[in-house]
C-alpha cells in the first residue's frame, strides 16, 4: 500500500515564555484533528517538544495535500485562539502568514512528509527539536548515512554500502528551493563541506542508492525567509525509515551521543549543544539547551503503532549529564566569541543597531 507520512509543527505559543504549550492548548489541537481528521487521515499523534505542537499523521494523499494541509492549519489556528485567550507567550508564533494557500509550507510551520509504497514491516522514526534550527540534524544525517562509526552497515550491507543520495538546500536562498543533489560515497567530502555550514546548508532529504527508496525527509523552513527578519528559530522535524536498505533505529540515534553544538538556545541567539531527550519535555536552562526527541513507529497499511521514546532509556540518562556539562563550558563565556551567533544569525537586529551608533564615535588616529 501506498502511504504518505506528514510531520507538520508549529509553535503556537507556551507557558512562563517559550517553554512548553498548556494543556488546554494541546487539547485544542487533539480535538480539533479527532473532530475534522475522518476520511482525510488514517492515523494521527499530536505530541509536543519544548514549545512545539507536531501532528503526526498517516494517509493515502500524498505530500503537499490540501486537505491534509487545511485540517492540520485549522488545528493549529484553534490552538493559536486558546494560546491568546490564555495568554501563553508568542501565541501563534510560527503562523506566520494567515492566507492559507493550500499548504503550510512558506507560512511558518515546519513540514516534513514522505510518500512510499510499505514495506511488508515498515519501521520508522520521527524526531522533532526545539530551540535550534534544521541544520542541527546536518551532522547526525552524514554520521547515520555516511560513517560507519556510526551506521555499522556501511560496512556490513552490501544493500548500504552503495550508499545514498544526499538532497541539500541552500537555505540562506529566499526565493526558491535551492537544492544540490550529491551521492555518496563518491562525494561524501562535497557533502561535508556544504553540511559543516549548519546555518547555510540543511539536507532536506536522503534517497537509497540500492533501491531508489525514500529515506528521510526533514523540514527546512527559515522563518525569517518568510518574515523577512528573524522572528523565532525554525525548530525541525526529520523522519526517517529504518533497517534494511536504510540505517537502523540505533544507527540513527548513535550521533546523538555527541551533543553537538547548534544555533539556539536562549533567545535563538547562541550556540548550544543539542540534547537528546523524552518526547513531551520542555526547555529550562538558559532556555534550552536545544532539545531533540524521537519517537519510534511500526507502520501498516497506514495504522501507526504505539510509539517507543528512543530517548526514554538509561544509556541517554548518562548522555544527558555528559552534555550538560558541555552546555555549562559553553555557558561559562556567556555572550562572548563562538557562545553567541554571529551578526546574520542573531534573532535580534538591535545589536546592529548599536555597533552603527558607536561607528560614529569611532576616530581615525593619525599618524605622527
Ligand atoms: C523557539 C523559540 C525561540 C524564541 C527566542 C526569542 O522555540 O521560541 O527561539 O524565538 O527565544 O524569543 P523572545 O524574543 O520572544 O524572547
Ligand atoms: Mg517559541
Ligand atoms: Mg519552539
Amino acid at each position: 500500500m501506498k502511504i504518505t507520512i506528514s510531520a507538520i509543527k508549529a509553535d503556537l505559543g507556551a507557558i512562563g515564555g517559550h517553554i512548553k504549550p498548556s494543556q488546554d492548548l494541546l487539547a485544542a489541537v487533539r480535538n480539533y484533528i479527532a473532530a475534522k481528521s475522518k476520511g482525510i487521515l488514517i492515523d494521527y499523534k499530536i505530541t509536543y517538544t519544548g514549545d512545539d505542537i507536531a501532528i503526526l499523521s498517516t494517509h493515502e494523499k500524498g505530500a503537499e495535500n490540501g486537505k491534509v494541509h487545511q485540517l492540520c492549519w485549522d488545528a493549529f489556528i484553534t490552538g493559536m485562539k486558546v494560546a491568546k485567550e490564555q495568554g501563553l507567550y508568542g501565541a501563534g508564533q510560527d503562523l506566520l502568514k494567515l492566507d492559507f494557500r493550500g499548504t503550510c509550507k512558506g507560512l511558518g510551520p515546519a513540514v516534513a512528509e514522505m510518500e512510499f509504497e510499505e514495506r511488508e514491516a515498515e519501521p520508522f522514526l520521527f524526531l522533532a527539536a526545539d530551540k535550534t534550527d534544521p541544520g542541527a540534524f546536518n551532522l547526525p544525517a552524514y554520521l547515520s548515512f555516511c560513517d560507519p562509526m556510526h551506521n555499522s552497515g556501511l560496512v556490513i550491507s552490501s544493500k548500504i554500502r552503495q550508499g545514498y543520495i544526499f538532497k541539500i538546500m541552500d537555505v540562506g536562498c529566499v526565493n526558491a528551493e535551492k537544492i544540490i543533489e550529491l551521492k555518496t560515497p563518491e562525494e561524501i567530502y562535497d557533502v561535508a563541506v556544504l553540511l559543516r555550514d549548519q546555518e547555510r546548508f540543511a539536507v532536506e532529504s536522503v534517497w537509497s542508492r540500492a533501491t531508489n527508496e525514500q529515506a528521510a525527509v526533514i523540514s527546512t523552513t527559515r522563518l525569517h525567509n518568510i518574515a523577512g527578519k528573524y522572528v523565532g528559530k525554525d525548530d525541525p522535524v526529520m523522519l526517517v525509515r529504518t533497517q534494511k536498505e536504510f540505517p537502523g533505529g540505533g544507527e540513527i540515534l548513535s550521533p546523538y551521543s555527541i551533543g553537538h553544538l547548534v544555533a539556539g538556545f536562549m533567545r535563538g541567539s547562541h550556540n548550544g549543544p543539542l540534547m537528546p531527550v523524552k518526547q513531551g519535555t520542555d526547555v529550562s536552562f538558559f532556555d534550552g539547551p536545544p532539545i531533540v526527541s524521537a519517537a519510534a513507529y511500526s507502520v501498516h497499511d497506514g495504522k501507526l503503532t504505539e510509539a517507543v521514546d528512543c530517548f526514554d532509556h538509561p544509556y541517554w540518562d548518562y548522555v544527558r549529564t555528559q552534555i550538560s556539562k558541555k552546555a555549562q563550558d559553553i555557558r561559562r563565556q556567556g555572550f562572548f566569541g563562538p557562545a553567541m551567533l554571529g551578526m546574520g544569525e542573531l534573532e535580534y537586529t538591535d545589536m546592529a543597531q548599536t555597533l552603527k551608533n558607536l561607528e560614529k564615535r569611532f576616530t581615525i588616529k593619525k599618524a605622527d
